[in-house]
Protein backbone atom coordinates (compact mmCIF):
# COMPACT_ATOMS: atom_id res chain seq x y z
CA UNK A 1 0.00 0.00 0.00
CA UNK A 2 1.04 3.40 -0.83
CA UNK A 3 2.48 5.92 2.00
CA UNK A 4 1.09 9.02 1.26
CA UNK A 5 3.00 11.56 3.35
CA UNK A 6 2.18 14.34 0.57
CA UNK A 7 -0.28 16.29 3.17
CA UNK A 8 -2.36 15.43 6.48
CA UNK A 9 -4.84 16.65 3.86
CA UNK A 10 -5.10 12.93 2.56
CA UNK A 11 -6.46 11.46 5.38
CA UNK A 12 -10.14 9.03 4.75
CA UNK A 13 -12.61 8.96 7.68
CA UNK A 14 -12.07 5.98 9.89
CA UNK A 15 -14.68 3.46 9.88
CA UNK A 16 -15.98 5.46 13.26
CA UNK A 17 -15.89 8.71 11.86
CA UNK A 18 -17.99 7.46 9.01
CA UNK A 19 -20.69 6.20 11.50
CA UNK A 20 -20.47 9.46 13.01
CA UNK A 21 -21.33 11.55 9.68
CA UNK A 22 -24.38 9.43 8.85
CA UNK A 23 -25.72 8.74 12.25
CA UNK A 24 -25.60 13.05 11.68
CA UNK A 25 -29.00 14.89 12.06
CA UNK A 26 -28.98 17.52 10.10
CA UNK A 27 -31.09 20.30 8.10
CA UNK A 28 -30.76 23.51 5.44
CA UNK A 29 -27.55 25.58 7.42
CA UNK A 30 -28.01 28.16 4.66
CA UNK A 31 -31.43 28.61 6.79
CA UNK A 32 -29.06 27.50 10.17
CA UNK A 33 -30.92 24.58 10.51
CA UNK A 34 -28.52 21.83 10.61
CA UNK A 35 -28.32 20.72 14.29
CA UNK A 36 -25.22 19.03 13.71
CA UNK A 37 -23.04 22.52 11.81
CA UNK A 38 -24.87 24.02 14.75
CA UNK A 39 -23.30 21.52 17.72
CA UNK A 40 -19.85 21.62 15.57
CA UNK A 41 -19.54 25.73 15.68
CA UNK A 42 -21.09 25.85 19.50
CA UNK A 43 -18.29 23.67 20.16
CA UNK A 44 -15.29 25.33 18.80
CA UNK A 45 -16.30 28.60 20.07
CA UNK A 46 -16.71 27.51 23.24
CA UNK A 47 -13.60 25.46 23.19
CA UNK A 48 -11.31 28.43 22.12
CA UNK A 49 -13.68 31.37 24.39
CA UNK A 50 -14.81 33.13 21.31
CA UNK A 51 -18.36 34.31 20.68
CA UNK A 52 -19.44 32.19 17.64
CA UNK A 53 -17.43 29.75 14.82
CA UNK A 54 -18.65 29.14 11.02
CA UNK A 55 -18.13 26.80 9.32
CA UNK A 56 -17.04 26.24 5.79
CA UNK A 57 -15.74 24.71 3.17
CA UNK A 58 -11.83 25.29 3.31
CA UNK A 59 -8.97 27.11 4.88
CA UNK A 60 -8.74 29.07 2.04
CA UNK A 61 -12.01 30.06 2.41
CA UNK A 62 -11.88 30.83 6.30
CA UNK A 63 -8.47 32.97 5.61
CA UNK A 64 -9.73 34.91 3.10
CA UNK A 65 -13.44 35.54 4.49
CA UNK A 66 -11.34 37.15 7.51
CA UNK A 67 -9.06 38.67 5.39
CA UNK A 68 -12.37 40.75 3.80
CA UNK A 69 -13.40 41.20 7.37
CA UNK A 70 -10.86 43.37 8.39
CA UNK A 71 -9.97 45.38 5.46
CA UNK A 72 -10.67 47.43 2.61
CA UNK A 73 -9.49 47.96 -0.77
CA UNK A 74 -6.40 49.98 -1.02
CA UNK A 75 -6.24 48.41 2.84
CA UNK A 76 -2.41 46.30 3.74
CA UNK A 77 -2.19 43.38 5.35
CA UNK A 78 1.51 42.35 7.32
CA UNK A 79 2.38 38.66 7.01
CA UNK A 80 5.52 36.17 7.05
CA UNK A 81 6.87 35.70 3.48
CA UNK A 82 6.42 32.20 4.01
CA UNK A 83 2.71 32.27 4.74
CA UNK A 84 -0.11 30.58 3.18
CA UNK A 85 -2.99 33.10 2.71
CA UNK A 86 0.49 34.77 0.44
CA UNK A 87 1.65 32.46 -1.17
CA UNK A 88 -1.09 29.33 -1.71
CA UNK A 89 -4.50 30.97 -1.74
CA UNK A 90 -4.64 32.08 -5.69
CA UNK A 91 -3.94 35.37 -4.98
CA UNK A 92 -6.67 35.65 -3.05
CA UNK A 93 -5.91 39.00 -0.51
CA UNK A 94 -5.96 40.80 -4.31
CA UNK A 95 -8.48 39.16 -5.96
CA UNK A 96 -11.19 39.17 -2.13
CA UNK A 97 -10.36 42.23 -0.57
CA UNK A 98 -8.00 44.10 -2.97
CA UNK A 99 -5.61 44.64 -0.25
CA UNK A 100 -2.38 44.79 -0.98
CA UNK A 101 0.21 42.64 1.33
CA UNK A 102 3.25 43.79 3.49
CA UNK A 103 5.45 40.57 3.67
CA UNK A 104 8.21 39.89 6.07
CA UNK A 105 11.18 38.71 4.73
CA UNK A 106 13.84 36.62 6.51
CA UNK A 107 11.68 35.57 9.68
CA UNK A 108 11.29 32.19 8.49
CA UNK A 109 7.42 32.34 9.79
CA UNK A 110 7.70 33.69 12.72
CA UNK A 111 8.27 37.41 13.27
CA UNK A 112 8.09 40.14 16.27
CA UNK A 113 5.96 43.07 17.26
CA UNK A 114 8.62 44.92 16.46
CA UNK A 115 8.65 43.40 12.52
CA UNK A 116 5.13 44.51 12.56
CA UNK A 117 5.61 48.15 14.62
CA UNK A 118 8.28 48.57 11.67
CA UNK A 119 5.92 48.13 9.08
CA UNK A 120 3.09 50.03 9.73
CA UNK A 121 2.15 52.32 7.61
CA UNK A 122 1.97 56.28 9.05
CA UNK A 123 -1.94 56.80 7.94
CA UNK A 124 -1.15 60.53 7.93
CA UNK A 125 0.64 60.18 4.92
CA UNK A 126 -1.79 59.92 2.09
CA UNK A 127 0.85 57.88 -0.33
CA UNK A 128 0.75 55.11 1.45
CA UNK A 129 -1.93 52.05 2.19
CA UNK A 130 -3.40 51.51 5.19
CA UNK A 131 -2.36 49.04 7.11
CA UNK A 132 -5.26 47.22 8.80
CA UNK A 133 -4.36 43.52 9.71
CA UNK A 134 -1.16 41.08 10.74
CA UNK A 135 -1.58 37.57 9.86
CA UNK A 136 0.09 34.61 11.80
CA UNK A 137 0.24 31.25 10.82
CA UNK A 138 0.42 28.03 13.67
CA UNK A 139 1.96 25.75 13.01
CA UNK A 140 4.04 27.45 10.36
CA UNK A 141 4.25 24.97 7.01
CA UNK A 142 6.61 25.77 5.00
CA UNK A 143 8.64 26.59 8.24
CA UNK A 144 8.42 22.92 9.03
CA UNK A 145 5.52 22.92 11.47
CA UNK A 146 7.65 25.32 13.85
CA UNK A 147 5.23 26.51 16.75
CA UNK A 148 5.00 30.40 17.82
CA UNK A 149 6.07 31.44 21.71
CA UNK A 150 2.78 32.70 23.49
CA UNK A 151 4.92 35.17 24.65
CA UNK A 152 5.56 36.88 20.94
CA UNK A 153 1.48 36.43 19.97
CA UNK A 154 0.99 38.61 23.30
CA UNK A 155 3.33 40.90 22.19
CA UNK A 156 2.27 41.52 18.53
CA UNK A 157 -1.58 41.85 20.14
CA UNK A 158 -0.40 44.16 21.93
CA UNK A 159 1.46 46.01 19.38
CA UNK A 160 -1.95 45.71 16.97
CA UNK A 161 -4.13 47.03 19.57
CA UNK A 162 -1.62 50.23 19.91
CA UNK A 163 -2.51 50.91 15.88
CA UNK A 164 -5.93 49.83 15.70
CA UNK A 165 -4.74 46.66 13.35
CA UNK A 166 -6.60 43.28 13.11
CA UNK A 167 -4.71 39.67 14.21
CA UNK A 168 -5.93 36.90 12.54
CA UNK A 169 -4.65 33.41 12.60
CA UNK A 170 -4.50 31.06 9.79
CA UNK A 171 -4.66 27.82 12.16
CA UNK A 172 -4.65 25.30 9.69
CA UNK A 173 -2.48 23.17 12.40
CA UNK A 174 -3.38 24.84 15.23
CA UNK A 175 -4.05 22.01 17.58
CA UNK A 176 -0.96 20.60 16.35
CA UNK A 177 0.51 23.60 18.14
CA UNK A 178 -1.57 22.86 20.90
CA UNK A 179 -0.86 19.47 21.81
CA UNK A 180 3.18 19.86 20.77
CA UNK A 181 2.92 23.08 23.48
CA UNK A 182 0.70 21.71 26.21
CA UNK A 183 -1.33 25.28 25.20
CA UNK A 184 -5.24 25.88 25.67
CA UNK A 185 -7.54 27.15 22.65
CA UNK A 186 -8.51 29.79 25.11
CA UNK A 187 -5.47 31.05 25.24
CA UNK A 188 -5.22 31.53 21.06
CA UNK A 189 -9.04 32.95 21.40
CA UNK A 190 -8.08 35.99 23.89
CA UNK A 191 -5.08 37.09 21.79
CA UNK A 192 -6.89 36.64 17.86
CA UNK A 193 -9.69 38.61 16.56
CA UNK A 194 -10.32 35.73 14.15
CA UNK A 195 -8.93 31.86 14.03
CA UNK A 196 -9.27 30.10 10.83
CA UNK A 197 -9.08 26.00 12.00
CA UNK A 198 -8.68 23.40 9.76
CA UNK A 199 -10.95 20.10 10.19
CA UNK A 200 -9.27 18.46 7.01
CA UNK A 201 -5.93 18.22 7.73
CA UNK A 202 -4.40 16.76 11.53
CA UNK A 203 -7.84 16.00 12.80
CA UNK A 204 -8.69 14.00 9.90
CA UNK A 205 -12.48 14.74 8.91
CA UNK A 206 -12.94 14.78 4.86
CA UNK A 207 -13.94 18.41 4.44
CA UNK A 208 -13.92 21.37 6.59
CA UNK A 209 -12.58 24.55 8.47
CA UNK A 210 -14.06 26.91 10.82
CA UNK A 211 -13.47 30.54 11.01
CA UNK A 212 -13.76 31.94 14.62
CA UNK A 213 -14.53 35.45 16.01
CA UNK A 214 -16.89 37.82 17.42
CA UNK A 215 -20.40 37.58 16.99
CA UNK A 216 -20.65 40.36 14.64
CA UNK A 217 -17.55 39.27 12.77
CA UNK A 218 -19.21 35.62 12.14
CA UNK A 219 -22.67 37.61 11.36
CA UNK A 220 -20.75 39.48 8.54
CA UNK A 221 -18.92 35.93 8.00
CA UNK A 222 -21.85 34.01 7.29
CA UNK A 223 -22.55 36.78 4.21
CA UNK A 224 -19.26 36.55 2.69
CA UNK A 225 -19.30 32.76 2.64
CA UNK A 226 -22.63 33.10 0.67
CA UNK A 227 -21.13 35.50 -1.83
CA UNK A 228 -18.32 33.38 -2.21
CA UNK A 229 -20.47 30.23 -3.40
CA UNK A 230 -19.69 28.84 0.35
CA UNK A 231 -23.24 28.42 1.66
CA UNK A 232 -23.89 24.63 2.40
CA UNK A 233 -26.87 22.64 2.53
CA UNK A 234 -27.25 19.55 4.87
CA UNK A 235 -23.72 20.46 5.83
CA UNK A 236 -23.97 18.07 8.48
CA UNK A 237 -22.52 15.12 7.38
CA UNK A 238 -19.49 16.73 6.99
CA UNK A 239 -19.73 18.69 10.08
CA UNK A 240 -20.19 15.50 11.65
CA UNK A 241 -16.63 13.96 10.90
CA UNK A 242 -15.34 17.43 11.98
CA UNK A 243 -16.79 16.95 15.35
CA UNK A 244 -15.52 13.31 15.77
CA UNK A 245 -12.20 15.40 14.80
CA UNK A 246 -12.09 17.57 17.80
CA UNK A 247 -13.81 14.87 20.05
CA UNK A 248 -11.44 12.18 19.19
CA UNK A 249 -8.16 12.86 17.49
CA UNK A 250 -6.93 16.13 19.27
CA UNK A 251 -4.32 14.19 21.84
CA UNK A 252 -3.33 11.73 19.09
CA UNK A 253 -1.53 14.19 17.02
CA UNK A 254 1.25 13.20 19.47
CA UNK A 255 1.47 10.19 17.69
CA UNK A 256 2.16 11.91 14.41
CA UNK A 257 4.99 14.26 16.23
CA UNK A 258 6.72 11.29 17.15
CA UNK A 259 6.74 9.83 13.75
CA UNK A 260 8.08 12.90 12.25
CA UNK A 261 11.01 13.42 14.99
CA UNK A 262 11.92 9.78 14.63
CA UNK A 263 12.13 10.33 10.35
CA UNK A 264 13.72 13.39 10.98
CA UNK A 265 16.50 11.95 13.32
CA UNK A 266 16.98 8.82 10.93
CA UNK A 267 17.30 10.87 7.68
CA UNK A 268 19.89 14.15 8.63
CA UNK A 269 22.34 11.29 8.47
CA UNK A 270 21.76 10.31 5.17
CA UNK A 271 25.00 11.34 2.88
CA UNK A 272 22.01 12.83 0.38
CA UNK A 273 20.22 14.76 3.04
CA UNK A 274 21.58 18.44 3.10
CA UNK A 275 19.76 19.87 6.33
CA UNK A 276 16.61 18.85 7.85
CA UNK A 277 14.72 21.39 9.44
CA UNK A 278 14.18 21.25 13.36
CA UNK A 279 11.05 18.90 13.64
CA UNK A 280 8.36 20.67 16.43
CA UNK A 281 5.20 18.87 15.15
CA UNK A 282 3.93 16.36 11.87
CA UNK A 283 5.80 17.84 9.17
CA UNK A 284 9.52 17.22 8.34
CA UNK A 285 11.17 19.23 5.89
CA UNK A 286 14.70 18.48 4.50
CA UNK A 287 17.00 19.78 1.46
CA UNK A 288 19.07 17.33 -0.71
CA UNK A 289 22.48 17.97 -1.35
CA UNK A 290 22.69 19.74 -5.17
CA UNK A 291 23.86 16.65 -6.79
CA UNK A 292 20.46 14.92 -6.05
CA UNK A 293 17.58 16.96 -8.45
CA UNK A 294 14.14 16.74 -6.54
CA UNK A 295 12.44 15.51 -9.24
CA UNK A 296 14.31 12.12 -9.60
CA UNK A 297 14.06 11.77 -5.91
CA UNK A 298 10.65 12.20 -5.61
CA UNK A 299 10.23 9.78 -8.77
CA UNK A 300 12.64 7.48 -6.60
CA UNK A 301 10.38 7.00 -3.74
CA UNK A 302 7.64 7.06 -5.90
CA UNK A 303 8.16 3.60 -7.37
CA UNK A 304 9.02 2.34 -3.87
CA UNK A 305 5.66 3.06 -2.92
CA UNK A 306 6.09 6.15 -1.15
CA UNK A 307 4.72 9.77 -1.86
CA UNK A 308 5.67 13.21 -1.40
CA UNK A 309 6.04 16.62 -2.15
CA UNK A 310 8.36 19.09 -2.43
CA UNK A 311 8.59 22.83 -1.09
CA UNK A 312 10.61 24.57 -3.53
CA UNK A 313 14.04 23.78 -5.53
CA UNK A 314 16.01 21.05 -3.50
CA UNK A 315 13.79 20.71 -0.73
CA UNK A 316 11.24 17.73 0.09
CA UNK A 317 8.51 17.41 2.79
CA UNK A 318 7.23 14.46 4.27
CA UNK A 319 3.90 15.42 6.65
CA UNK A 320 2.69 12.30 9.21
CA UNK A 321 -0.94 12.08 10.05
CA UNK A 322 -3.91 9.39 11.01
CA UNK A 323 -2.73 7.35 8.25
CA UNK A 324 0.66 6.83 8.07
CA UNK A 325 1.22 3.62 10.72
CA UNK A 326 4.05 3.20 12.66
CA UNK A 327 4.94 0.18 9.71
CA UNK A 328 4.87 2.90 7.10
CA UNK A 329 6.75 4.99 9.14
CA UNK A 330 9.26 2.10 9.51
CA UNK A 331 9.16 1.65 5.84
CA UNK A 332 9.68 4.72 4.53
CA UNK A 333 12.98 5.21 6.60
CA UNK A 334 13.74 2.06 4.99
CA UNK A 335 13.05 3.31 1.64
CA UNK A 336 14.77 6.30 1.88
CA UNK A 337 18.01 4.49 3.15
CA UNK A 338 17.99 2.51 0.19
CA UNK A 339 18.35 5.67 -2.65
CA UNK A 340 21.71 5.47 -3.79
C1 LIG B 1 -1.13 26.71 6.63
C2 LIG B 1 -2.31 26.47 5.76
N1 LIG B 1 -3.30 27.37 5.76
C3 LIG B 1 -4.41 27.21 5.02
C4 LIG B 1 -4.57 26.11 4.22
C5 LIG B 1 -5.78 26.01 3.34
O1 LIG B 1 -6.61 24.96 3.62
P1 LIG B 1 -7.56 24.32 2.49
O2 LIG B 1 -6.72 23.36 1.73
O3 LIG B 1 -8.65 23.68 3.30
O4 LIG B 1 -8.07 25.45 1.64
C6 LIG B 1 -3.56 25.13 4.18
C7 LIG B 1 -3.72 23.92 3.33
O5 LIG B 1 -2.87 23.09 3.18
C8 LIG B 1 -2.40 25.33 4.98
O6 LIG B 1 -1.40 24.43 4.97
Amino acid sequence: MTIDVRSDTVTRPTPAMLEAMMAAPVGDDVYGEDETVNALQTLAAETFGMDAALFCPSGTMTNQIAIKLHTQPGDEVICDALSHTYLYEGGGIAFHSGASVRTLPDTHGRFTAKHVKDNVNNRNDAHLPWTRLVTVENTVNKAGGCCWELSELKAIRQTCDEHSLGLHLDGARLYNAIVAKNHKPSEFGTLFHTISLCLSKGLGAPVGSLLLGSREHIARAHRLRKLMGGGMRQAGYLAAAGLYGLQHHVTRLADDHAKARHVASEIASLPYVASVLPVETNIVIFNLIDTVPVDGYLRYLSDNGVRAGSMGKQTVRFVFHLDVSDAQTSQLIEVARRFA
